[in-house]
């Protein structure tokens, strides 16, 4: 048998290294181990009877944003604190505040804060506030991807311990995060003066969350599928990637074939089209030209819910081919830093006021985006053989897309340089051996 080729080697490694650090049940990703959202307390003033804290959730996700409806934070007051008021958000239940005889925003032991929507009203606004509870991936758009807003704090008795929030719950809105302990950390500091002068909060409490898709216990919501130039054979997606159409209706919403039916399940935004995969959403990875020294991708991606469109969508590709210069000519896009893996990893969103959002499907169409990526080859690694050419990984909004076994994926036909080589040997044993019989002949 022939030694396995190292590009294969290089392919298969990571992924089988993947599938091995996502068995484990906190199915951390690899592709982003630093991936997380802190939460800040800040205290920077302190009032009578406790303090005013701003407080600041920052998403550290490379390219897991936090989506409409937004964020939802909740945590438990160790003694008795009341929120006298708070800007720049509020808590959905003020609860009971009976004991006092100032109003107060919030009296719950246990309060649930929603971020404001941009609209909000300039007397309830603070600094960095008001996104409707939307954080944008950090490694898109940093100056969106984090929220803030300020509470008072009061009925700390007067020389009683200052606690930290217990147990921090972050939801966007459905759960999948985890957030670890409030810990007393050292003070923010932030420049002032045109940082000529240093100032510093006076304390600072801080709490890391994380997310876990195992705990989000989502079904699958994407799925791939490949194609190229060079052979008719279409790898879909792999069937029942994201449910059955059988089971459809029991546990991942509807999908239906004719959108007539559509007003009777009317405000369900997840029905899709029924199709084998049942994923609301589908990319295809399509090789479309071999040049000289370049090689060309349409990567496409298609919507198939009927009534949800997706803002901010991204799309994170890996593949060693993105080591060489890429371009992708309708999309946004950077290489990440690459974390021992091996291979490099393109993150692809929209251009604004363009293509970041991607439409519904209307009955008569799917909402799709697509690109054309220009690469660069590298005369060492790059080959059309042993499905190279094809991506390891695709997340669509942070999130796995279900791909077929490499052993369905396109093939080179017969052609292929290494058979036409065969083809040649053959050819020249034939004249070879015809010359030689003509020889005889004459002889
Ligand atoms: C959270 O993310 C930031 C930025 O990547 C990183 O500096 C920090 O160490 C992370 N925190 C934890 C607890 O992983
Ligand atoms: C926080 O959660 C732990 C474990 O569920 C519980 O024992 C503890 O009482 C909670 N703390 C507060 C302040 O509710
Ligand atoms: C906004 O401010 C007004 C007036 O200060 C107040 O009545 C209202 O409750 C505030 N709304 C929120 C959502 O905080
Ligand atoms: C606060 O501290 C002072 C002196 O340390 C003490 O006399 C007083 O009893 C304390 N008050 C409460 C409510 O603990
Ligand atoms: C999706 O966006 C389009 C265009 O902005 C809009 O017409 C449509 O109603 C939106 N669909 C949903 C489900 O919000
Ligand atoms: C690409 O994305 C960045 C960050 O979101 C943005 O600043 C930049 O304007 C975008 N470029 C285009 C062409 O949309």
């Amino acid at each position: 048998m022939a030694p396995i080729p190292s590009h294969v080697l290089t392919f298969a490694l990571p992924s089988i290294i993947l599938v091995a650090l996502c068995s484990l049940s906190d199915c951390y990703d690899p592709l982003d181990p630093n991936g997380n959202i802190t939460v800040t307390f800040d205290i920077h003033q302190y009032t009578s009877d406790g303090y005013v804290a701003r407080v600041t959730i920052q998403n550290y996700y490379q390219y897991r944003h936090v989506d409409k409806p937004g964020w939802t934070l909740g945590w438990t007051w160790e003694g008795n604190e009341v929120i006298w008021s708070m800007s720049g958000a509020f808590a959905t239940q003020q609860g009971n505040c009976w004991a006092f005889k100032t109003p107060a925003h919030c009296c719950n032991k246990d309060p649930v804060i929603l971020d404001l929507m941009p609209e909000a009203l300039p007397e309830n606004r603070s600094e960095d506030c008001c996104r409707g509870g939307l954080l944008s991936a950090w490694a898109i758009n940093p100056s969106k991807s984090f929220s803030s807003f300020e509470i008072t704090v009061g009925n700390l008795g007067e020389n009683s311990t200052w606690f930290p929030p217990q147990n921090l719950t972050l939801m966007e809105p459905g759960p999948g995060y985890t957030c670890g302990q409030v810990l007393d950390t050292d003070p923010t500091v932030s420049s002032d003066l045109g940082g000529r002068r240093q100032v510093q909060v006076y304390r600072t409490w801080r709490s890391t969350c994380t997310y876990s898709s195992f705990l989000a216990n989502k079904t699958p919501m994407c799925c791939a599928s490949l194609s190229t130039f060079y052979s008719p054979t279409i790898t879909s997606c792999p069937k029942c990637s994201c449910g059955c159409r059988e089971a459809a209706d029991k546990r991942t919403g509807f999908c239906i074939s004719d959108s007539n039916l559509l007003s009777k399940k009317a405000n369900t935004p997840d029905i899709v089209q029924c199709t084998d995969h049942m994923c609301p959403v589908g990319v295809h990875w399509h090789i479309k030209n071999n040049y000289m020294n370049q090689w060309r991708v349409k990567l496409t991606i298609s919507n198939y819910n009927y009534q949800r469109n997706f803002s901010d969508w991204n799309v994170l590709v890996q593949h060693p081919g993105f080591s060489q210069t890429a371009t992708a000519y309708s999309f946004n896009s950077t290489i990440l830093p690459t974390v021992g893996f091996g291979d490099e990893v393109a993150l692809l969103w929209g251009i604004e006021y363009y293509n970041t959002e991607l439409l519904n499907f209307d009955g008569d169409q799917l909402g799709s985006v697509t690109t054309e990526i220009l690469l660069d080859k590298d005369a060492d690694t790059f080959t059309l053989s042993n499905g190279w050419a094809f991506p390891p990984r695709i997340y669509f909004n942070g999130e796995n897309c279900e791909m077929a076994l490499p052993d369905t994926f396109p093939v080179l036909p017969n052609g292929s340089p290494s058979l036409r080589s065969t083809y040649c040997q053959i050819l020249s044993v034939f004249f070879t051996f015809i010359t030689l019989w003509l020889l005889g002949f004459y002889q």
